[in-house]
């Protein structure tokens, strides 16, 4: 095997996305696109990844970081201009050089190592990855001879009516010899109808040259979809959801409707976990084992440990632990911590709290900046009162308090262990372990009061 090279080009604008957002970062399944593409050819382990960059530069270059080299190309003149920008980095090299762009984010390693078997198997220059589409247009087309061999690739806004009926298209990833690729470059000329400098013509141009030029046709177009706008960009994200929740179901993970299951490519699921249509995992969460996730529930950045049942919930960057029932309706936000054998029940809300193993808050609560024990009871309608207006306060529950229905817990407050907080009551000093206390106006009656109204 020769030392092998990738060149990855990230430097158009991607006009037709009609976005702020340059092309390659646009997210499928929440990864960048050109994220996608690093990650593909990183598995393969290249010598050299070097990544073409102009437009949003800077944070391409964020979102990258040491992954692979940069070479910036200043003005977009076209793709083979931009792959001669690499030549700084890869001058002199002997092997073979992959081209693929950033904007195809569905293209896998394998597919990719199958085209880099037949360059080196053929021996050829070069050899591009061509695919059959249903519907060409837009893409450039594969132009063989009598003999079946690759001659040229046009480009759809310069092919004639009958090359426009060619399905065979380019993918826009190829192989070369490195030392062609950079000689012929310099024979590219912009003599099309875009007046851009076109890397496909490298092809005709070594084949001219009569070196040998080949192609793998690789059965699965929907890889190699190139995302250049919004409704490529929905198709791509279809195709790889299904290819996620795939991974997923294989990995031991029941769906009971994986069109309504949506996981991001960070996240990770045990085994014998169910989700339930209209579950949403974002970023890097970690489900584990046996949980039983939806209907309807949203789950970003958050750790779920083994055996807890999340059903219509919302959980942002929260560590839940084991055997925990959330929800219906429960809201569980940033930097909480829920311990064991929790229960959140309806139309709970929980902010930045850690709440201790076994403790239940049930129905209607809110709590919010608390540390809260173990076996601690939140009944239903009790709220911390975290806030005055400018500053937060902390509410403290010691181990095993029962917070009676309706009370309100005015923080800065601690509530001892055991203690027993009766409900309706508006607490505003500390409650000392084991007592009781109750804070509510007395209740009178006044007998026969309705009759003497008449
Ligand atoms: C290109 C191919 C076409 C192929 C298609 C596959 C050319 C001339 N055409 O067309 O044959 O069927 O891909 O998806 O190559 N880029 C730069 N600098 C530039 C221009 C483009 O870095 O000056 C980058 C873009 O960011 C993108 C990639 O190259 O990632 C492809 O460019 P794009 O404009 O999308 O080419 P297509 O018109 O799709
Ligand atoms: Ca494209």
């Amino acid at each position: 095997m020769s030392s092998r090279f990738a060149v990855i080009l990230a430097a158009g604008q991607g006009t037709r996305m009609k976005s702020s957002l340059y092309k390659v970062l646009h997210p499928v399944c929440e990864k960048p696109m050109v994220q996608h593409v690093v990650d593909q050819v990183t598995a393969l382990g290249f010598e050299k990844k070097v990544a073409v960059v102009g437009f949003g530069a800077e944070v391409v270059k964020q979102q990258l970081g040491d992954q692979v080299s940069y070479v910036v190309q200043e003005e977009q003149l076209g793709t083979g201009h931009a792959v001669m920008q690499a030549e700084s980095l890869l001058k002199g090299e002997q092997g073979t050089t992959v081209v693929l762009c950033g904007d195809t984010p569905l293209l896998t390693a394998e597919t990719i190592g199958k085209l880099l078997d037949c360059h080196e198997k053929e021996g050829a220059k070069a050899t591009v990855l061509t695919a059959i589409a249903e519907d060409p247009a837009g893409y450039g087309r594969i132009i063989r001879d009598e003999k079946g061999l690759v001659e040229r690739i046009v480009e759809h806004k310069d092919a004639s009516d009958q090359e426009r009926n060619v399905c065979e298209i380019n993918t826009g990833t190829y192989c070369f010899d490195n030392a062609s690729l950079f000689a012929m470059l310099k024979q590219v000329g912009n003599d099309n109808v875009q007046g851009e400098y076109y890397l496909p013509d490298v092809i005709e141009l070594l084949k001219n040259a009569g070196e040998k030029v080949a192609a793998y046709q690789t059965p699965h177009f929907e890889e190699t979809m190139g995302v250049n706008d919004r409704i490529a960009l929905s198709e791509a994200e279809n195709i790889m959801k299904r290819r996620i929740n795939h991974y997923w179901m294989r990995q031991g993970v029941t769906m009971i409707d994986p069109a309504q299951t949506y996981i991001s490519s960070e996240a990770t699921i045990g085994r014998d976990t169910v989700l339930r249509p209209g579950t949403i995992i974002h970023g890097k969460t970690v489900i584990g084992e046996n949980c039983d996730i939806g209907p309807h529930s949203e789950i970003k950045d958050s750790v779920v440990d083994n055996g807890t049942v999340i059903s219509q919930s919302v959980i942002h960057d929260s560590e839940i632990g084991k055997a925990v029932r959330i929800g219906p309706f429960a809201h569980i936000r940033p930097q909480s911590t829920i311990g064991d054998d929790v229960r959140i029940g309806n139309f709970v809300e929980i902010k930045k709290s850690t709440i201790g193993n076994g403790s239940k808050a049930s129905h209607l609560s809110y709590i919010g900046d608390s540390e809260i024990g173990e076996g601690v009871n939140f009944s239903c309608g009790a709220v911390t009162v975290n806030y005055d207006g400018k500053n937060k306060f902390k509410t403290i529950i010691e181990d095993g308090a029962f917070i009676g229905c309706n009370a309100n817990l005015i923080a800065p407050v601690t509530i001892g262990k055991n203690a027993l907080v009766a409900a309706g009551s508006t607490i505003t000093d500390d409650v000392p372990s084991e007592a009781l206390s109750i804070a509510r106006a007395r209740q009178t009656n006044k007998e026969e009061y309705q009759k003497g109204k008449q």
